[in-house]
């Protein structure tokens, strides 16, 4: 009796560790965000745990939260939804249904995912590009590029960007009768990442003729320079993104060496050849001044020589869009940012919209206060948000004007 009563208290207590985590206290619906970011931790655990007894990665464990999610590409009453490969990556593509009454508009979407996880068939993102491609009469590419581990930098960005030099050919574009002067590029977290680096490649591509019309930045990763920005700071242990699983998909990004995780870890990854870079990521000149609140500038934590030599893609702006010179930046599209008040990323997207706008580009940064990183994928199922629909809304909104 007393072992069975010992064992039930110590079950209800592991559950209420799982199930409470600190949430910010302007969130709606906090069961749900709740439930996701318990759900998430369990699994980060148990990822852990097969990582150091050597039976999968820690990556692979969480991808089975990806699996759970995934639905068929089945067409509905609005969108033709099918599977197919643009130069041999996979794609998801929706058609729009209804009578094109001429050329339509176009999107090549980027899942997020810490360049490790996620799909184009998740419920979420299938979701978001039926409203998309339904509600701006649009042609939706969805791309499935190669996560990692095994793949690291640079082939996520390669396989999206030449899925969308693909795309943007006149022939293929006719072929799905859009309009070459209305095609943008789009993603979250790091699909966002891998569409500001597109955006700035094509710019610099003399085989590409057709210009984007615009870029959508959902929440993104733009550089990994400085890992202790305020919002990393400020948000190290909120919901879906803690700072310890986005050192890890960073690192990941560039390769699966633990030193590169602690050296990402303890902020101390970035060479002294990165002097006149840190311009660029300087939160002291680039953030609005109620994000910055009481934190005190740092310098960079320097100590990474040996780390940039066999990882040279940590400096690389195709990595790290926001390295970009502002010669670089002036060319480009214009540009939504949405950023989240709870959210290790919320400094990048922000410090990207400005310094988009210094260099005279178009912005629009919608900075949802009372958001958290992932919430625009909260579309559908169980996990389905208000707080979703209403930042997709804010996105179709714009892509209505400016698209
Ligand atoms: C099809 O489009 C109409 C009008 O936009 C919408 O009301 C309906 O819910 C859509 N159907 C599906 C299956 O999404
Ligand atoms: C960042 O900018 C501030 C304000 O201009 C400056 O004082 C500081 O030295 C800069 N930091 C670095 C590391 O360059």
């Amino acid at each position: 009796m007393g072992a069975r009563l010992l064992c039930l208290c110590l079950l209800a207590a592991l559950l209420g560790y799982y199930i409470y985590s600190p949430l910010p206290e302007d969130l709606a619906q906090p069961w749900t965000v709740m439930l996701a970011s318990a759900a998430l931790r369990a699994l980060g655990h148990l990822s852990e745990a097969a990582d150091m007894l050597g039976l999968m990665h820690y990556m692979e464990v969480l991808r089975l939260f990806t699996a759970v999610e995934l639905v068929a590409p089945t067409s509905d009453e609005n969108v033709t939804v099918t599977a197919t490969e643009f130069n041999s990556v996979p794609v998801r593509l929706y058609l729009p249904r209804r009578a094109p009454g001429g050329l339509r508009r176009a999107m090549v979407y980027f899942h997020g995912g810490g360049w490790c996880l996620g799909d184009a068939g998740m419920h979420g993102y299938d979701h978001m590009a039926r409203r998309i491609s339904n509600e701006l009469n649009a042609v939706v590419v969805s791309v499935n590029y190669r996560l990692a581990p095994p793949h690291h930098f640079p082939v996520q960005f390669e396989d999206v960007y030449s899925v969308t030099k693909f795309f943007l050919q006149s022939e293929v574009l006719s072929q799905h009768g859009v309009d070459p002067a209305r095609v943008c590029v789009a993603g979250d977290s790091a699909g966002g990442n891998l569409a500001a680096a597109v955006a700035q490649q094509l710019l610099e591509d003399p085989e590409v003729k057709t210009k984007l019309k615009a870029q959508v930045l959902i929440y993104p990763a733009l550089q990994a320079l400085d890992l202790n920005l305020p919002s990393y700071q400020d948000n190290a242990h909120k919901p879906i993104l803690p700072r310890s699983l986005m050192v890890r998909f960073w690192s990941e990004y560039f390769s699966s060496d633990p030193a590169l995780r602690e050296a990402m870890a303890s902020n101390s990854h970035v060479p002294p050849e990165a002097g006149q870079l840190w311009h660029f990521v300087n939160w002291s000149l680039w953030l609005p001044e109620d994000m910055r609140k009481d934190h005190r500038p740092g310098g960079p934590g320097l100590g990474g020589a040996e780390l940039a030599r066999r990882y040279p893609g940590l400096l690389d702006p195709r990595a790290s869009p926001l390295l970009a010179s502002e010669a670089r930046l002036r060319r480009l599209p214009p540009a939504l940012v949405l950023t989240c008040e709870h959210d290790v990323l919320r400094d990048d997207g922000a410090m990207y919209a400005a310094r988009l706008r210094a260099a005279g580009v178009p912005v629009t940064h919608h900075h949802a206060k009372d958001a958290f990183h992932g919430a625009v994928t909260f579309l559908a199922g169980p996990l389905e948000l208000a707080l979703g629909h209403r930042l997709l809304r804010t996105c179709l909104d714009w892509l209505q004007e400016n698209l």
